[in-house]
């Protein structure tokens, strides 16, 4: 797999995070354009090949990765589709389904990927859903591109729209608690760089006692929070101000968007 040749049309965001992740993992030969040519040039930099247009980074590749909006989408599928015959072609892009991606893309291989801006530094979940055509020695160099950018699960597309907005989202979400651990920390006159270092290392350690000890969160919980003590006195105003069922709403909105948009 890692002798395949690899396209990125999109490096925004998330495709310069996969940009990153694939340099780490030590994948450059990659040929990138995106609408904007300074975006295309910061690639450039980092050794990857610069294109000027989405027809010159796919001529040549086997895999092509999409990482646009939804509504460019189609206008990029377009401009590619007769260039694309028996590719593997990944989207990234949310709520742009198998079967429209396929009308858009037939004479080629389709896979949808969710993954988050943690595959950077190699540490992304990534969903994984594919159109039933997909051989397996295709999907298998699908999954083998995102194991290199992280853990990677094969699930069903409903699966994967619903994951958007929890592990597609999630770093951003995960970044909003650690604000709000600052903040709390602030309010006790801490000083800001120490309450970030506090607290991003603690979701850190906390994330790996569920991960690689396996601990439940029950356990994780039980283990800090003696009753009648001082960690469960602040979990107990938690649950009286209902933060997890205030996170549940937004969660849902999102997915209502989601839905919303879904072409
Ligand atoms: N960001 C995330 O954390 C994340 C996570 C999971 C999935 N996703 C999905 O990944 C996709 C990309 O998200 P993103 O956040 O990286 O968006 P983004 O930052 O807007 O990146 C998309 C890039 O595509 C460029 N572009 C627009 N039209 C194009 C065209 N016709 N040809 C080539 N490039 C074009 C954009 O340029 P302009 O800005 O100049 O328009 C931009 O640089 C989305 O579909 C999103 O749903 C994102």
């Amino acid at each position: 797999m890692l002798d395949a040749k690899l396209a990125l049309i999109g490096c925004g965001r998330l495709g310069f995070s996969i940009l990153q992740g694939l340099r780490r993992a030590g994948l450059t030969r990659i040929s990138v354009f995106d609408v904007d040519m300074q975006k295309v040039e910061k690639a450039a930099s980092l050794g990857f090949r610069a294109c000027k247009s989405s027809r010159e980074a796919v001529e040549e590749a086997d895999i092509v990765i999409l990482s646009v909006k939804p509504g460019v989408i189609s206008q990029v599928c377009q401009e590619i589709a007769d260039k694309i015959f028996g590719k593997l072609i990944i989207s990234t892009a949310a709520a742009t389904t198998l079967t429209k991606l396929a009308s858009l893309l037939p004479a080629s291989y389709i896979v949808r990927v969710m993954p988050n801006i943690a595959v950077s530094l190699n540490g992304s979940i990534t969903l994984l859903a594919h159109a039933p055509n997909v051989p397996k020695e295709v999907l298998d160099k699908a999954i083998s591109l995102f194991k290199a950018l992280g853990e990677v699960m094969v699930v069903d597309e409903d699966t994967l729209d619903k994951a958007t907005v929890i592990s597609g989202s999630g770093p951003a979400y995960v970044a909003y608690f650690v604000e709000a651990l600052v903040k709390s920390a602030k309010s006790l006159e801490l000083d800001e760089q120490l309450a970030l270092k506090l607290s991003a290392l603690t979701f850190l350690g906390a994330s790996r006692l569920l991960v690689e000890s396996q601990m439940s969160t029950k356990e994780v919980i039980d283990t800090v929070a003696t009753p009648g003590g001082l960690t469960a006195k602040a979990l107990e105003t938690l649950d009286l101000l209902k933060l997890k069922e205030s996170f549940a709403q937004a969660v849902l909105e999102a997915y209502k968007k989601l839905l919303s948009i879904r072409q």
